[in-house]
């Protein structure tokens, strides 16, 4: 296992800090009018993909300076041990190998002295042998009917990655299938699915990697109540199946274990869409795209592993990201992508990210003496254009945004993807450039103002610029397209992890809150006054049982 290294106790951190000092002076429009060739220099292409992170501010000093970074920490050492199946989620001593899941080469990984893989494809075949089931209408509920209507019940990880993947890739849908995912505990969640479903034409997969977890449980229960209003237990089999790492808890629940797709221990939650928690994935684009959306997601992991750092995409979006969080102290970080069906996008990397680097301990134990993951945030354009981008372009507070959208449009209507993308372009180069009082006053002087009234307003128009974006323009968002760009970001999480010298892969901070509703749950009913909590607490919970 790798050494615990505080970052800023390396030479390359200080040379960086002593790099920031100058190069925080120039802004970014002041590097392109210096170096007309600053787009090639700080843009890279992977397949159909384009990154062009030459929008911050940055210099071929800083790549070289982070790339030294990186060395100085053994960034390629730690990528051999993801790679290598070293039990890197030291905390729950396991190994992390999603990179396995998309394994298309299909070399040995080998983990405990065997190889994992032939245990990867052979469910990856039962998930195809069930999936072409289903497409073939040959998967019948319990009157005979084909199943056309899958209901996904999970949360996090078991949710948030088949729910975005499906919602982005919906042109791909098979014809006739419909899904659903159910995650909140909240009863209307359950409720407002089961009254837009039939119970003889769908099936429940429950998605659970613990099969514990309090929201799906419920949701699960509630799912099976209700369908045997309609059908009977023996009918349970046809209707229902499971995604899970732990048997016993599916057998327990009442899914029989030959309905069950099973995932491992050595595959986080947030990074599961790759395992048979994709099967709702597989189920409503087809196992043919869903294997294509592991090929994309293999390439980016080919390329993080072999491409050097001023060449590897998922390593610079990392450097850029580390950049302005540690450097310039910015709080926040956000993906917006143009592109309606990425609309969850966003929300996926919530997770992916700040459940993954939101951690305050290093590696040895010690609370970090830096900042470590962003606030990760963002919805599509041009939505957000209307709602907060005024905080973006003249707020007080400097934001970090990656800027994503494809070049051909699933829906080429009139002139629709042509404004769509002005609207991304034109945003990236505003932020950058903004508009200084020279040019409003320009522009005011052609109205009909007074000059009283040009004074007094032109302060309100002027844009500082200098916001840094990343741009991500990729042909079409395609399954293969679409795996690339999570895998993409995935390993920019990783790296960060790895140079924040902290353990991305654990998720204790969601542990306390679990227990705590799990102690106040029996307390809600009755009608004894609580009195043990502190008086907020008290207060709430004696507040809830008289208003029930
Ligand atoms: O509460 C956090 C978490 O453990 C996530 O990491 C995970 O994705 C989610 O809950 C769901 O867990 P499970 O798949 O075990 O139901």
């Amino acid at each position: 296992m790798l050494n615990a290294i505080n970052p800023k106790k390396t030479k390359s951190w200080d040379k960086l800090s002593e790099h920031f000092s100058s190069v925080s002076k120039t802004s970014i429009s002041e590097l392109f009018q210096q170096d007309k060739n600053r787009f090639d220099k700080f843009s890279i292409r992977f397949e159909d993909i384009l990154f062009d992170y030459s929008k911050n501010n940055i210099t071929e000093a800083t790549i070289k300076l982070f790339a030294d970074l990186l060395k100085e920490i053994d960034l390629e050492g730690a990528k051999k041990e993801m790679f290598d199946g070293a039990p890197i989620n030291r905390t729950e001593n396991r190994a992390v190998l999603h990179v396995a899941l998309r394994n298309r080469s299909n070399s040995p990984v080998i983990l405990d002295s065997k190889d994992i893989m032939p245990e990867v494809n052979h469910v990856l075949g039962q998930m195809k042998e069930f999936t072409s089931k289903l497409h073939n209408e040959q998967l019948l509920g319990y009157s005979g009917k084909p199943i056309s209507t899958i209901v996904n019940i999970g949360i996090g990880g078991s949710d948030l990655g088949p729910y975005m993947v499906t919602e982005a890739l919906k042109p791909y849908t098979k014809k006739g299938i419909k899904a659903h995912f159910v995650s909140n505990v909240d009863g209307s969640h359950i409720h407002t699915t089961l009254d837009k479903i039939d119970p003889e034409t769908s099936l429940f997969i429950i998605a659970s990697k613990t099969f514990t977890t309090q929201e799906t449980m419920t949701n699960a229960q509630s799912a099976k109540s209700w369908f045997l209003k309609y059908g009977k237990n023996e009918d349970v089999a046809k209707h229902f199946i499971a995604i899970s790492t732990n048997k016993e808890a599916v057998e327990q629940f009442g899914i029989d274990s030959a309905n069950m797709f099973e995932f491992w221990d050595w595959v986080g939650g947030r990074y599961s869409l790759w395992s048979s928690i994709g099967m709702s994935i597989a189920c409503t684009i087809g196992f043919d795209n869903f294997e294509e959306l592991l090929e994309g997601a293999h390439a980016m992991d080919m390329h993080f592993k072999n491409a050097p750092t001023e060449e590897n995409i998922p390593t610079i979006l990392a450097i850029i990201g580390i950049w302005y969080n540690n450097f310039f102290g910015t709080e926040t970080q956000a993906i917006l992508p143009y592109d309606q069906y990425m609309h969850r996008f966003a929300a996926y990397f919530q997770q992916g990210d700040m459940e993954s680097n939101g951690k305050s301990v290093a590696r040895n134990g010690e609370p970090v003496d830096y900042q470590t993951g962003p606030i990760i945030w963002g919805e599509p354009g041009t939505n957000g254009q209307h709602a907060f981008y005024q905080l973006i372009h003249q707020g007080t507070k400097i934001i970090p945004c990656d800027f994503l959208a494809p070049a051909q449009s699933q829906n080429p209507i009139g002139d629709h993807h042509e404004k769509l993308l002005a609207n991304f372009f034109a945003q990236t180069e505003a932020l950058m450039n903004g508009k200084n009082k020279e040019t409003v006053l320009e522009e005011l002087n052609k109205t009909n103002l007074s000059v009283e009234e040009i004074e007094e307003i032109a302060p309100f128009k002027v844009f500082e610029g200098n916001r840094p974006t990343n741009s991500l323009l990729f042909k079409k968002l395609t399954p293969h397209t679409l795996g690339s760009l999570i895998a993409m970001y995935e390993h920019k999480i990783f790296v960060q992890g790895v140079v924040w010298n902290i353990f991305s892969f654990d998720q204790w901070g969601v542990e306390l809150g679990k227990q705590l509703a799990k102690e106040i749950l029996p307390r809600l009913s009755g009608n004894d006054e609580v009195t043990d909590h502190d008086s907020s607490t008290n207060g709430l919970i004696n507040a809830y049982k008289a208003f029930k």
